[in-house]
């Protein structure tokens, strides 16, 4: 190309420094390397496994764990759950080695962000973060997504990659935010609890274009990378940092949902249990809390034998006690009524044959819902120091 070349080639912008990773070949090449081992391990080699241990199926779960504990298709199977996940992370083309060698220019890249539109990011950063929260690499992330700007960053890159089977990414969250918007006043506001980067919160803006949408997470790594997509795209989305269990950045009675995606599986029992006081506080009379988790399990002893060892291969030890807990229970003991829990389709006919044990390897999707009764007042007051109608 001459120096004087004036096309449009010779005048496109530099890549973002994550699209200059990822995109590198060598890093591309090794990252669909593990995306095809994973994909491998999503289908043939579950299938090997649930085919044995349905021979099993009538024992518990642990017992199951146990009668397949001498077969080399699921040692194989598991041995691959934890290392396919560290070395989508680690080693040289890792993503969370990359991103951090980037990490000066990352934060950059949000400090630029936080510049633009600096009112739509709340980052509340003096406040401590909660010990289950730190103390937990989640999804084997050492450090979690909450300490350095280029977490935020690796962990975007390694979501779009989580379910190699699934056709269309970013499709369960955008149902999701349809779910939303059909339970929800056209110009009511909507919290998406534990919001991460903004992948169910931009698709609820999207649909719901005379709503008040506001994101709220604990990290402010992640809070910030959100606020700059949101930022990019020209959306119109509040990020607030803040925690679902004790929520001080909002009034009682001011929201008409309460959306969380992925998020009530990553916080133990007791958490959980004072967000469901919590979501009653702030919801207005009427309101309706919404979670997309895991919980109604298909494929019943060897389902759960499979989803209860994703939690200990994958660290996430509080899939387990979500998948324990009393959900309905709970939440009319909050206050809610018309609770529910129903499976939720990964994609359109994911869930096609009915309480069998999925042909690929799917996260256990459900909708956990109640609603605040209409007449009803929350017990406790808090006036908040933000307003989320701002
Ligand atoms: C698995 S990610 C899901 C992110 C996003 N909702 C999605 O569907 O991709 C869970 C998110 O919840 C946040 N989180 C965890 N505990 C939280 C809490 N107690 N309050 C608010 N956010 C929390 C984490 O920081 C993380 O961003």
């Amino acid at each position: 190309m001459r120096a004087d070349d004036t096309s449009e080639a010779a005048r496109a912008p530099e890549p973002a420094v994550e699209d200059a990773i990822v995109g590198d070949l060598r890093t591309a090449a090794y990252q669909a390397y593990v995306v095809g081992l994973k994909r491998y391990w999503s289908t043939e080699l579950y299938a090997v496994v649930a085919s044995q241990a349905a021979h099993v199926a009538e024992q518990p779960p642990r017992e199951i764990e146990q009668a397949m504990s001498t077969s080399h298709a699921y040692r194989a199977f598991a041995w691959l759950e934890v290392h396919l996940q560290q070395m989508k992370y680690y080693g040289r083309w890792g993503l969370v080695t990359l991103f951090a060698e980037a990490d000066d220019q990352l934060a950059g890249e949000l400090a630029e962000g936080q510049k633009r539109e600096p009112d739509k990011l709340a980052n509340d950063v003096e406040r401590p973060l909660p010990d289950y929260y730190v103390d937990t690499d989640f999804h084997q992330h050492r450090g979690g997504i909450w300490s350095d700007p280029s977490d935020a960053f690796a962990y975007e890159a390694a979501a779009r990659s989580t379910t190699p089977v699934a056709s269309d990414h970013g499709d369960l969250h955008s149902r999701f935010a349809d779910h939303v918007r059909a339970i929800t006043p056209a110009d009511g506001v909507v919290l998406d609890m534990g919001c991460g980067f903004g992948k169910t919160t931009e698709p609820i803006r999207r649909a719901m274009p005379g709503a008040t949408v506001v994101g709220v997470d604990l990290s402010p790594q992640v809070l910030g990378l959100a606020h700059l997509r949101a930022v990019q795209q020209g959306l119109d989305i509040r990020y607030v940092q803040d925690r679902q269990e004790d929520l001080v950045h909002f009034e009682d009675e001011s929201v008409d949902t309460i959306a969380a995606s992925m998020l009530i599986h990553e916080v133990p029992t007791d958490v959980l249990v004072q967000s469901l006081r919590e979501a009653y506080r702030v919801l207005k009379p009427g309101g309706r809390l919404v979670y997309l988790d895991f919980y109604e399990v298909p494929g019943g002893n060897v389902g759960r034998f499979l989803i209860l060892g994703h939690s200990t291969r994958n660290n996430e030890p509080f899939i387990r006690s979500l998948l324990a807990m009393d959900f309905h229970a709970e939440m009319a003991a909050a206050g809610f009524t018309d609770v529910a829990t129903t499976s939720f389709e990964e994609e359109p006919d994911a869930l096609a044959r009915g309480t069998e044990l999925p042909e690929f390897w799917r996260f256990p999707w459900t909708l956990l819902a109640g609603t605040k009764p209409a007449t009803e007042s929350a017990g406790t007051t808090r006036t908040a120091d933000i307003s989320v109608a701002s």
